[in-house]
């Protein structure tokens, strides 16, 4: 939600800037700008809509500096507009600052300097109080200003701040929102996410919350909230520049797709030592703490929340343990019940989602382990989480997330597996047969991924329909959900999920001549009750598109479509019958001329409430 880019150095800020924005995009691309600090004034540019919007602008004149601060934002306060685009600029334009997150006290400081300083405001963002905040407390010393101004403030930021008056350095602030310095030769970098900074440096620091960081060409400074210097280690990336890139794919949602038996491998693979053990390398839990467990909540958001429903069925399944899945916005108002017999598994991607964390930070204090399944290494998420089970899905660049849920739900299933054996809960037999079907999962997804032209094809019937229905039973309910999410994300056709026994309660009456109803069947235990549901639709001239493992021709009788997944075992069909959904909402919103990566209103990391 909003990138935020930094550059100190003796090279070109606006090329860096520039090019670090358009890596973030992902986090916000309705507006955006840059600042620089440039014979001894500062000089902002920016406007509404994507970079390549801010490129056109900048191409008209040579403004370049050693210093700069850019900006991709998603709206909060104030609609997408040149004005409320970041950064923002104190009266004078001595002090600009661009920022990620909401200042919750922004109208009372605004009342504020308005009365007492006779401050006009030109935006109607929360964010432009921070830049005359600043430029009030300013002193001769842009630390000082910035240390009072996030005293007065209360609620999330990234803060990037510059001064014409000590053109040299940028000095930046976290609270509840991502911030990274990366540690260049003759230059240094900030920024939101590490993909912005993957072409120019491998070693970052991490910053924590409430810490200050001041960069100069030279340093990298980073200070506590007491004012103290602070060691950090560094932080080597491992990812390779080519995983955010689109690698020749048209867009990075289908390369993702197709990610996913690699994704998958490693995620599974990187957990098991020769003899095919479930090993938890790193993670601290003890068979005494699994025993000691009497309650399991899963809490995510989003896609994130979809894989926890498939994992609740897997961990009651294996471990006997009772699991409450919750969206994670709720969960943190909610009082929930949690003590230290409860186990909390907070599901995330980015690791950055603040609703998720806000709920993360409510079950620990009441006592509650935190295991997170998280993507982005050294997150939120994962710094603030007991242990962490990492996903291997790499750099998830398209909004859509794909290859994330497909590595969350083998970690659930992994999580699940690992918690009923220690238990007891699960037997040998059982175990080695589980593991062995997950182990053969990238290959038969690859299976999938070559029906892909088929799936195309059907999109290519289906994409003027303005409304499509999932229906399934068991785990093919929480698959419903995740390709309902998919398709209406990124082609905005209107879409609802239901599990297919609940239809008959009250959605059948949306049911006519024509409606697309997709009907998950790959549950063997399930599936003659899912062909009645089927004719219950049928009956009212729906067009069924069914969805069942290979050997089940019986569907073909009552659908009109079907595709076809591989065998597997009933629990782990998710895992392959998600990826025809992806697919199909790929091809549909690509025969709707959408833009796919970047579906409209949509952030990729949601960090604010
Ligand atoms: C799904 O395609 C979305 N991008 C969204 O629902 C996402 O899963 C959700 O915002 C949670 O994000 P996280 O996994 O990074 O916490």
């Amino acid at each position: 939600m909003c990138g935020i880019v930094g550059y100190v150095g003796n090279g070109s800020a606006r090329e860096t800037i520039i090019d670090g924005l358009k890596k973030l995009e992902y986090r916000g691309y309705d507006s955006s700008g840059i600042a620089f600090c440039t014979d001894g004034k500062i000089e902002i540019r920016k406007c509404v809509g994507r970079i390549h919007n801010l490129e056109e602008l900048l191409s008209k004149e040579t403004l370049d500096s050693h210093v700069g601060i850019g900006h991709t934002r998603w709206a909060t306060h104030g609609a997408p507009s040149d004005v409320n685009a970041h950064p923002h600029a104190n009266g004078d334009s001595s002090i600009a600052i661009v920022h990620n997150g909401i200042i919750e006290n922004y109208v009372e400081i605004k009342e504020w300097l308005a009365q007492d300083y006779g401050v006009n405001f030109l935006s109607e963002t929360d964010s432009e109080v921070i830049a005359h905040l600043i430029g009030v407390y300013y002193n001769g010393n842009l630390e000082d200003a910035v240390y009072k101004a996030v005293d007065k403030m209360r609620g999330a930021y990234a803060l990037c701040v510059i001064s014409k008056n000590e053109p040299d350095k940028i000095v930046a602030v976290r609270k509840d929102a991502p911030l990274i310095a990366g540690i260049g030769h003759g230059c240094n970098f900030i920024a939101s996410d590490i993909p912005a900074l993957l072409k120019y440096v491998r070693e970052i620091y991490l910053i924590e919350n409430n810490e200050t960081v001041v960069i100069t060409a030279d340093e990298i400074k980073i200070y506590n909230a007491q004012r103290e210097r602070v060691h950090r280690d560094v932080f080597h990336v491992t990812w390779d520049a080519d995983a955010a890139e689109k690698d020749g794919y048209s867009h990075f949602m289908l390369k993702e797709i197709h990610e996913q038996p690699k994704g998958l491998y490693e995620t599974l693979h990187r957990r098991l030592d020769e003899n095919g053990e479930i090993v938890l390398d790193g993670i601290s839990m003890t068979k005494a703490d699994i025993e000691n467990f009497n309650k399991v909540y899963i809490v995510a958001c989003g896609t994130a929340y979809h894989a926890g429903l498939v994992g609740k069925s897997a961990i009651e399944k294996m471990a006997h343990i009772p699991v409450e899945v919750e969206v994670a916005s709720e969960f943190r108002y909610r009082d929930p019940f949690v003590d230290d017999k409860t186990l909390f598994i907070a599901i995330s991607q980015s690791g950055e989602t603040l609703d998720t964390l806000a709920a993360l930070r409510e079950a620990k204090s009441k006592g509650a382990r935190v295991l997170s399944v998280v993507n982005v290494v050294g997150s939120s998420v994962a710094r603030e989480s007991d242990d962490v089970f990492y996903t291997w899905a790499g750099p998830e660049i398209a909004v859509a997330s794909t290859k994330a849920y497909t590595t969350q739900l083998m970690c659930m299933y992994m999580i699940a597996l690992y918690m009923g054996r220690t238990k007891g809960t699960v037997e040998e037999s059982y175990y080695r047969a589980f593991l062995t079907e997950l182990s053969e999962i990238p290959e038969k997804l690859k299976a999938v991924l070559e029906n892909e032209s088929e799936i195309e094809a059907l999109a290519k019937e289906l994409y003027k329909k303005e409304q499509v229905f999932f229906i399934g039973r068991g785990p093919d309910a929480g698959v419903s959900y995740e390709g309902s999410l998919k398709l209406k994300e990124i082609s905005y056709i209107n879409s609802f999920a239901i599990a297919a026994g609940e239809l008959k309660h009250g959605t059948i009456a949306l049911i006519e001549k024509d409606t697309v109803v997709v009907a998950l069947a790959t549950q063997d235990k399930l599936f003659e009750k899912m062909l009645s549901n089927i004719q219950e639709v049928k009956a009212r001239g729906a067009y069924v598109i069914g969805l069942a493992k290979e050997g089940n021709k019986e569907i073909e009788k009552q659908a009109d479509k079907v595709i076809y997944i591989p065998d597997c075992i009933d629990e782990i069909t998710p895992l392959l019958s998600v990826v025809p959904l992806q697919i199909l909402a790929y091809y549909i919103a690509k025969e709707r001329g959408c833009d796919i990566d970047k579906p409209k209103n949509l952030a990729k990391s949601v960090t604010v409430e």
